[in-house]
């Protein structure tokens, strides 16, 4: 239908034009990496962090279209947010690529919403929870 087009739109334009793709200069970043053991892909992300918010968040690596177009969403979605909704919304966004039903609740959910249900199989949801879980690790490892 429409609204699975309009979406597949949306996640080809961030595989295609990846936003915050690079590195940070800043000495202070936090800067994590992850990858899919199921197909070898990975991505780095680094994170800017100022009294418990993002300030910038960026990202390098190689995989699949949908782990590609993910990053871009998810540096976007969390950038200026405070580190706990960065970590909620990484939890609704878990919820959502299932096709569960997730709690928007004050979230700018924004592009991400456009992977929603895009995993129809199980394995594959790996693809678009990459760069969630390194950003989740990023943010838990800075609380040590
Ligand atoms: Fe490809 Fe979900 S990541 S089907
Ligand atoms: Fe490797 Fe999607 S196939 S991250």
């Amino acid at each position: 239908n429409n609204l699975d087009q309009l979406y597949r739109q949306v996640i080809m334009d961030h595989y295609k034009n990846p936003r915050n793709r690079g590195e940070m200069d800043q000495e202070n970043k936090l800067v994590v990496n992850m990858n899919n053991p199921t197909c070898g892909d990975r991505i780095q992300l680094q994170l800017q962090v100022e009294d418990e918010k993002i300030t910038d968040a960026k990202f390098t690596g190689e995989g699949c279209s949908i782990s590609q177009s993910s990053a871009s969403m998810m540096t976007d979605a969390i950038k200026g947010l405070p580190v706990k909704d960065a970590l909620h919304m990484s939890e609704i966004f878990s919820d959502m690529v299932q096709g569960k039903d997730y709690d928007e609740e004050d979230l700018e959910l924004g592009d991400v919403e456009a992977l929603q249900g895009v995993c129809k199989f199980p394995a594959r949801i790996k693809c678009a929870t990459l760069a969630w879980k390194a950003m989740e690790k990023a943010l838990n490892e800075q609380k040590h």
